[in-house]
């Protein structure tokens, strides 16, 4: 079993660089298949989910090629529609193959996805607006077929939530389909509107990415380009919480600090100092925080996937947080951990209020999901004596080096 061991006390102090986007690099791998030939994606972190999802490219018929942050893909004109069983179930991401391969074969057999433990975690929008362009889905034993035997056309989808998934799906589908996909209620993440950005290279034609009405103008035919990644806004978050939580001072670079306005207007109002440049910011840790009430909500709102970490920030606050997440049904399973390293939090429904405690005490804790272990590492920092954050492999999913990072910075910190 692997587990980070940290050792509290420390006040990070320095600089840190952010890579690529996990939530952007994922869905542009899967862009990639709408163009048969040879793709390069920069600024690609090393992370376990980058290369599952080579490995269902592969699968697939493309081949990924990594050198360093740069991650050549090749795709032949001919696809294998079939995503295999034991890769899909890994990631949900992976359910994104879904709009490309049917954009680009007209069928395609895709295991129902698995991912993080957040409650249930339906597709039921991704299929319905694909159902409104053509397509028509059958689940057999688990793997679902799609089939869009008149091809896929242009139609006006309008989503019930603005779902991150449902709507790239679409994007993907569309950009290859027959006249005009209106997307309405879109969601409107930079890393969605970075995969827009990649698919006007290939040649697509959007309007709207970022808005929330996207209007795709499908083309008969994409051609393979090259794309710098958007900077990951959650390792950003993530760096500048371990700051702050260990009451240091840390500049993140390499970002866009304004994909993070919101979490970084509650790291103020919680007593952080917070001074931001173009490509660049930085935060100062109080010695101890100010409670704060938030909600997660779809961007600009604050993140559901910094959630985590922002409580385990309050968890030493000197007052009462309360919390409130919006975009998943339970997300709570790291409570309990924290809780045995002495936090006071309750999670009531949506709702988690968090009684800030005078200190943490490091223990062995489980990091059962990628934001749940980092913000469980984020505890350990500032916890007294030893915290071990066990399955630590949820961690790599997300986070490219992770614990050298932390080390650099100051942290008393080590790989088990
Ligand atoms: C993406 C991110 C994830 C982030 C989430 C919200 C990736 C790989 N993952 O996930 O890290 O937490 O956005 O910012 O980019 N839903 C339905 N029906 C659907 C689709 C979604 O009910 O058809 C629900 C989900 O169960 C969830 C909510 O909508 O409760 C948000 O999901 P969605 O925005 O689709 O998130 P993902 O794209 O899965």
């Amino acid at each position: 079993m692997d587990s980070i061991r940290v050792v509290g006390g420390r006040a990070l102090r320095g600089e840190v660089a952010v890579l690529g986007a996990k939530n952007a690099a994922l869905k542009h791998m899967v862009a990639t298949l709408l163009a048969p030939g040879d793709h390069e994606l920069d600024n690609v972190p090393g992370i376990l989910d980058v290369d599952i999802m080579g490995q269902v490219l592969d699968h697939v018929g493309a081949s990924c090629r990594r050198d360093g942050t740069t991650l050549a893909v090749s795709v032949p004109d001919e696809l294998n529609p079939e995503a295999p069983l034991e890769l899909v179930r890994k990631m949900r991401a992976s359910i994104l193959i879904l709009g490309a391969l049917l954009a680009r074969l007209g069928e395609a057999r895709v295991a129902l996805p698995g991912g993080d433990d957040f409650g249930s975690r339906p597709i039921d929008m991704h299929l319905e607006g694909l159902r409104g362009m053509g397509a028509e889905f059958e689940l057999n034993h688990g793997v679902l077929e799609a089939r869009a035997p008149d091809g896929l056309f242009g139609t006006e989808v309008f989503l019930e939530f603005p779902s991150v998934g449902a709507t790239e799906n679409l994007l993907l589908a569309a950009v290859l389909a027959q006249g005009t996909t209106v997307i309405g209620n879109a969601a409107r993440e930079p890393e969605l509107a970075d995969l827009a950005v990649y698919l006007g290279e290939m040649g697509a034609k959007i309007e709207g990415a970022g808005t929330s009405t996207i209007h795709v103008h499908g083309v008969p035919h994409l051609t393979a380009a090259r794309h710098r990644v958007v900077p990951d806004r959650l390792e950003a978050g993530t760096y500048a919480l371990a700051g702050a939580i260990s009451g240091g001072e840390v500049t993140i670079r390499n970002c866009v600090p304004d994909h993070l306005r919101m979490e970084l207007r509650k790291m103020a109002a919680a007593g952080c100092e917070v001074s931001v440049d173009e490509s660049s910011f930085t935060v100062r840790g109080p010695d101890r925080a100010d409670p704060i009430d938030f909600a997660t909500l779809p961007y600009p709102g604050f993140h559901t996937d910094m959630h985590p970490q922002m409580v385990a920030f309050l968890a030493t606050a000197g007052g009462t947080s309360i919390i409130t997440e919006n975009v998943y049904a339970s997300r709570f399973r790291y409570i309990g951990e924290l809780n045995r390293m002495g936090a006071d939090i309750h999670a009531d429904g949506q709702h988690v209020v968090i009684r800030g405690v005078d200190h943490l005490s490091g223990c062995e804790v489980d990091g059962c999901d990628i934001r749940a272990g980092a913000a469980l590492v984020l505890a350990g920092l500032r916890a007294d004596g030893e915290t071990l954050v066990t399955e630590a492999h949820h961690i790599d999913r997300g986070y490219d080096g992770f614990v050298p990072k932390l080390a650099a910075l100051g942290a008393v910190i080590e790989r088990l």
